[in-house]
């Protein structure tokens, strides 16, 4: 998305022939979002990626809401999940609406598995790990503070180097993008954003390859998960061009927007998608007027839930929190800082924090996986 991006070999125009050395003609493959309408990328295949060879069974993903009806703030130590499988089915559904779906995965083995999620675009945020996103538009190598975004439709595999890894996943129902708002009309990041299109790491080229045989494919849909096998690697391509690809942002590179009193959290807006933002909470200088208070106020962000996966520092409002907690805080219940937060907040000069937020637009569901590490008493964790 960020950027036309080209790569390996592609003929002179769209859609017109294109030919191995030796005569053979490759197979375009189109991509594209909304009806042909909007960002695409046209590949060029050795073979047909159609070619399916045989169909595995469907596994259905059921997620089954949290057992109890109370309305109220949760802590979820996902940090306590074991980890477990690979990065498609190791994953913990927490949060979700009809927009989005969050999880977790600590995934503890790699897997040959090609992936593709049918309708979602995915984020996933490193928390721990490293390794390469391989996609057949080439490779990109991630490390622990990545966020990692892939357009749906597209196949990927992630391998890790040292497991096991801990990351947040989420699922878009809609394109996830740079935030409208900073972007001029030729869609370039603008002088005021607080990060541009050199900080945005797109694919490596990879040699295409060129094998037969029987490759699995699992294809998430909203309703599970359908496993098939084609004939030809998918990791095909001779060149591609286009808009639609995964790419790769480090929250590192984030550089965060400061004023003379406290800023509101859209100064910490990263991403967009349809009815949510991501927002990146980094080490910043507090505001400088002399009598500032650098902590938030109180605040309830009515039409919104809140959801802050911790990633590293100490985080400045809150108390019991450790790396790899998510907070949620839904609509109709005002939060702000725990006790002697907010005015011992006075004076200080900056922040080590990092988390990244999630804010969504629809009410969120809690899942019953979340429960398994929810903090019943942090409702209560205001009281003096
Ligand atoms: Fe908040």
């Amino acid at each position: 998305m960020p950027y036309y991006v080209s790569r390996g070999s592609v003929p002179k125009k769209r859609h017109i022939v294109h030919r191995s050395p030796s005569g053979a003609l490759f197979h375009e493959e189109h991509i594209s979002r909304h009806g042909f309408s909007d960002i695409y990328t046209n590949a060029y295949h050795i073979h047909p990626p159609t070619r399916v060879t045989r169909l595995g069974g469907f596994d259905p993903q059921q997620i089954v809401r949290k057992g109890e009806a109370l309305h109220r703030h949760h802590h979820l130590k996902t940090f306590q999940f074991a980890a477990q499988s690979d990065f498609i089915s190791g994953r913990q559904a927490l949060l979700f609406n009809s927009d989005c779906l969050i999880s977790t995965v600590h995934p503890v083995s790699n897997t040959e598995r090609f992936y593709r999620n049918a309708h979602a675009d995915e984020m996933f945020f490193v928390r721990r790990g490293q390794g390469t996103l391989v996609s057949p538009m080439g490779r990109l190598a991630f490390q622990a503070g990545d966020y990692l975004v892939i357009p749906g439709g597209t196949l990927f595999q992630l391998y890790f180097e040292g497991l096991p890894a801990e990351l947040l996943v989420l699922e878009a129902n809609g394109l996830i993008e740079t935030p409208r708002r900073y972007r001029n009309a030729h869609g370039q990041l603008l002088e005021h954003a607080p990060f541009c299109e050199r900080d945005l790491r797109v694919p490596e080229w990879m040699e295409p390859i060129d094998a037969r045989g029987e490759f699995e494919i699992v294809v998430k849909t909203r309703d599970g998960w359908q496993t098939m096998f084609v004939q030809h690697h998918p990791f095909d391509l001779v060149g591609w061009d286009g808009y639609y690809y995964p790419w790769a942002f480090d929250i590192r590179e984030f550089a965060p927007i400061v004023g003379k009193v406290h800023q509101p959290p859209p100064v910490h807006q990263t991403f967009q998608a349809p009815g949510l933002v991501v927002c990146s909470f980094c080490p910043r200088l507090f505001d400088f007027h002399e009598e500032a208070i650098p902590a938030p106020y109180n605040h309830s962000n009515v039409d919104s839930d809140e959801v802050l996966y911790y990633f590293e520092g100490d985080f400045m409002s809150r108390r019991g929190i450790s790396p790899g907690s998510i907070t949620l805080h839904p609509a109709g219940l005002p939060h702000g800082p725990h006790p002697g937060l907010y005015e011992g907040s006075i004076g200080k000069k900056e922040t080590r924090e990092y988390a990244v937020m999630i804010d969504t637009f629809r009410p969120l569901h809690v899942a019953q996986t979340a429960m398994q590490v929810d903090d019943a008493r942090y409702p209560y964790s205001w009281l003096e």
